[in-house]
C-alpha cells in the first residue's frame, strides 16, 4: 500500500482525537498509545490521553490530558497499559456516557480511539451511535450551547482490538495475543522439565472464558497429550478418551503427561470443566502424580512480543486511522 505522507502531515490540523485503553490489559496497548499519538501529532491534530479507561472520560477533569511527542516516549518496551485500564460499571449507563460526551465536546474531541475487547468495542459503538442525542440532551440541560452541539455532530471511532484471548472476529490477531502465547509457552517448557523428573502429568489452564485461541495454539506448539477449550465441548465419555490417551503416550515411553484446559471449558451439557476434576480424574482412574498450574495473569503480564509492538503501528498505516484522519475527520 502506498502512503503520501507529504500529503498525511498536517492533515489533521484544527482536529482533535483522544485515545484510551479499556478492559483487561493487553500486551502492546502502550505501543497503541504511542502508534495513535504520534500520529495524531504528526497530521496535526491534538491529541489527548484519557487515564483509566471510559471511567476517565466519565469523570474528566485530570484524567483527559493534552499529549506531546514526549509523553509516549519509551514506553513501546513496556507491558500493560500506562494510561491505565478498568472495567467500567458507569460508561454502561446512558447517565455515564453523557458525561463522558461533555467531557469531549468541552475539549473539541470528536475521534476517540479505543483500545479494547469485545466489551469495549460494544460501548464504543454504542456511544457513536448515540452521540447526537447526547448532544441535544446537554444542549437541554443548558451545559453545551446550541452551537457546540452544531460544530460538533458526529463522533468517529476506532476500534483497536486489545484482548490476550485473540476473540474478535474480522481480525487475524489481537492486541497483546502474541505475548501472551510466548509467555504461555515459556511456563510449559519450563514445567515439561519438572514434569519429566517426576513423571508427572499436569494439567495447565490458560485464560479463556468464550474463546481457546491460547488454549489451542499452545497445545499445538508444546506437543500437549488433552486439550479442552469452550468452543469444542467433548463429548460424553471424554474421561474415558482421555484417560486412555495419557496412558498410551506413557506405555510408548513418556515421561510425562500435559492437558492443557482454557479456563471456560465446558461439557457437551455446559458443565464447567475444571482444572482440579481433570486432575482428581487422572489420579483415580491412572493413579498417576498428577499437578494443576493455573496460569492466570502472568498471561497478561510482562514485556510485549516483538509482533504485539509494532502491530498497532501497522494497522495505523495500513487499515483505518490514516485514511479517516485524511477523509473522514470532522470538527
Ligand atoms: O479478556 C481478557 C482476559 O484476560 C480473559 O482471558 C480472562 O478471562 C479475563 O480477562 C480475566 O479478567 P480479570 O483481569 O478481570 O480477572
Amino acid at each position: 500500500m502506498h502512503v503520501d505522507f507529504e500529503k498525511l502531515r498536517m492533515s489533521g490540523a484544527g482536529k482533535a482525537i483522544a485515545v484510551l485503553t479499556s478492559g483487561g490489559d493487553a500486551q502492546g496497548m502502550n505501543a497503541a498509545v504511542r502508534a495513535v499519538t504520534r500520529m495524531g501529532i504528526y497530521v496535526g491534530a491534538k491529541v489527548y490521553l484519557i487515564y483509566e479507561g471510559y471511567q476517565g472520560l466519565v469523570d474528566g477533569g485530570d484524567h483527559i490530558k493534552l499529549a506531546n511527542w514526549q509523553s509516549v516516549t519509551n514506553i513501546i518496551q513496556l507491558g500493560g497499559t500506562i494510561i491505565g485500564s478498568a472495567r467500567c460499571k458507569a460508561f454502561t449507563t446512558r447517565e455515564g456516557r453523557l458525561s463522558a460526551a461533555f467531557h469531549l465536546v468541552q475539549r473539541g474531541i470528536t475521534n476517540l480511539c479505543v483500545c479494547g475487547g469485545d466489551g469495549s468495542l460494544t460501548g464504543a459503538n454504542i456511544f457513536r451511535s448515540e452521540w447526537s442525542d447526547l448532544l441535544s440532551e446537554l444542549v437541554r440541560q443548558g451545559r453545551i450551547t446550541d452551537s457546540l452541539a452544531q460544530q460538533y455532530t458526529h463522533l468517529n471511532i476506532v476500534g483497536l482490538v486489545g484482548s490476550i484471548d485473540n476473540d474478535f472476529c474480522g481480525t487475524d490477531m489481537t492486541i497483546g495475543a502474541d505475548s501472551a502465547l510466548h509467555r504461555i509457552m515459556e511456563v510449559i517448557d519450563a514445567i515439561t522439565t519438572t514434569a519429566q523428573s517426576h513423571q508427572r502429568t499436569f494439567v495447565l489452564e490458560v485464560m479463556g472464558r468464550h474463546c481457546g485461541y491460547l488454549a489451542v495454539v499452545s497445545a499445538l506448539a508444546s506437543g500437549a497429550d488433552w486439550l479442552f477449550i469452550p468452543e469444542a465441548p467433548p463429548e460424553d465419555g471424554w474421561e474415558d478418551h482421555m484417560c486412555a490417551r495419557l496412558g498410551e503416550s506413557r506405555s510408548k515411553g513418556s515421561r510425562l503427561n500435559i492437558v492443557i484446559i482454557a479456563e471456560g471449558a465446558i461439557d457437551k451439557h455446559g458443565q464447567p470443566i475444571s482444572s482440579n476434576y481433570v486432575k482428581d480424574l487422572v489420579v483415580q482412574r491412572l493413579g498417576y502424580d498428577t499437578r494443576v498450574t493455573v496460569l492466570g495473569h502472568v498471561q497478561r503480564g510482562g514485556t510485549p512480543s516483538a509482533f504485539d509492538r509494532v502491530l498497532v503501528s501497522i494497522m495505523l498505516l495500513c487499515i483505518r486511522v490514516a485514511r479517516l484522519i485524511v477523509k473522514r475527520l470532522r470538527p
